[in-house]
């Protein structure tokens, strides 16, 4: 359905655009902190922020300083924090088993950041690689990936989380049937209220080199992700991804990347209409910093055009690296 439009000059669309007032009033979208989920990278020690090169403005945090940023975050009102570990080269194994160790660092930060802003809701990344000696997602036993063995491992490493109590547990393996086992083991233990934010359909990109980086996974990869992650040829997929996910149990459902992927974004929440997520990652982040650092682009102007995109495109909200400062100049 459009709207029709009177001849012209009966009709001249340039008078909703001829201040701000009037724009502000016809403005279809909005975007505001609450739809603002903020990725946090961990690392070990005592007081330490250290920049990520090629990321720029983005630190990997000591556990203290994690919770100085929640305590800051929560005050900017952003809703969620998302947590991604630095692990360090000796805790990576080909078992993975530091992944479901109640006292890694993730945990210790959900802990952390739980005794200090219990208000603020936390979300982790289920997947092996921070953890994985080969860089994988999943098991790797004989050169392939492993589905099933991977899936029982997520689920331990999920049931640690909910344990050290992260609110959001966010799959992004792309192993098949992990969410039900997720959704079952976390009922089974009485966690009925921790929420599973499923990144459904997550492509095998090239946009998330930077992040690979932060958590120093890019040294250990070997080989590429494309048979457990999406072709980005793909879109039928997708929905398929996202309606498989909900049938497990999922309660909100990602896209990954997010500009790339708009196209994704709109149909799933057009055909499910449940909370939809987009995850502006690295690569995109990476780029808008690179060209604003040149003064090629105006980087906040850029900044929140790409993240109202999504509000356009109909996600609920994003991840983003930029949400402390999005925040800070919404709330002027
Ligand atoms: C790990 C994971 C990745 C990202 C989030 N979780 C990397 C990958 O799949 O290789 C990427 C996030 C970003 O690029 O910002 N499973």
């Amino acid at each position: 359905m459009t709207s029709t439009l009177a001849p012209f000059p009966a009709a001249r669309p340039r008078r909703l655009r001829t201040s701000a007032a009037i724009r502000n009033l016809t403005r279809e979208n909005e975007l505001s902190v609450n739809d603002l989920i903020w990725p946090v990278f961990v690392r070990d020690g005592k007081g330490m922020e250290e920049p990520v090169q090629s990321m720029p403005g983005v630190l990997r945090r000591s556990v203290d300083k994690v919770v100085e940023a929640a305590i800051e975050a929560h005050a900017l009102g952003i809703p969620a924090l998302c947590l991604f570990p630095y692990t360090d080269p000796s805790l990576k194994t080909e078992d993975c088993a530091e992944a479901w160790n109640s006292d890694n660092l993730c945990n210790r930060a959900i802990r952390a950041i739980k005794a200090a802003v219990p208000e603020l809701a936390i979300m982790t990344d289920v997947a092996l690689d921070p953890y994985n000696i080969n860089g994988h997602d999943g098991f790797v036993i004989d050169g392939e990936i492993r589905n099933d063995e991977t899936v029982e491992a997520l689920v331990k490493m999920t049931l640690a989380q909910a344990e050290a109590g992260a609110d959001i547990i966010g799959p992004s393996d792309m192993m098949d049937g992990r969410v039900g086992a997720m959704r079952s083991a976390l009922e089974a233990r009485g966690f009925h209220n921790v929420k599973i934010l499923s990144y459904s359909a997550k492509y095998a990109s090239g946009f998330y080199g930077p992040f690979r980086d932060a958590v120093g996974a890019s040294g250990a990869l070997k080989g590429d992700k494309k048979t457990y992650q999406m072709d980005a040829g793909n879109s039928d997929e997708a929905l398929r991804m996202i309606a498989r996910d909900l049938r497990e149990g999922a309660d909100m459902v990602m896209i990954k990347p997010g500009l790339a992927y708009l196209d994704i974004c709109h149909q799933v929440k057009r055909a499910y209409r449940v909370p939809t997520f987009a995850y502006q990652v690295s690569g995109e982040y990476a780029m808008i910093q690179a060209a604003a650092q040149n003064g090629w682009i105006d980087g906040e102007q850029v900044m929140l055009e790409s993240l109202m995109a999504f509000r356009r495109a109909g996600c609920d909200g994003v991840l983003t690296y930029f949400a402390p400062q999005v925040a800070r100049l919404l709330n002027g």
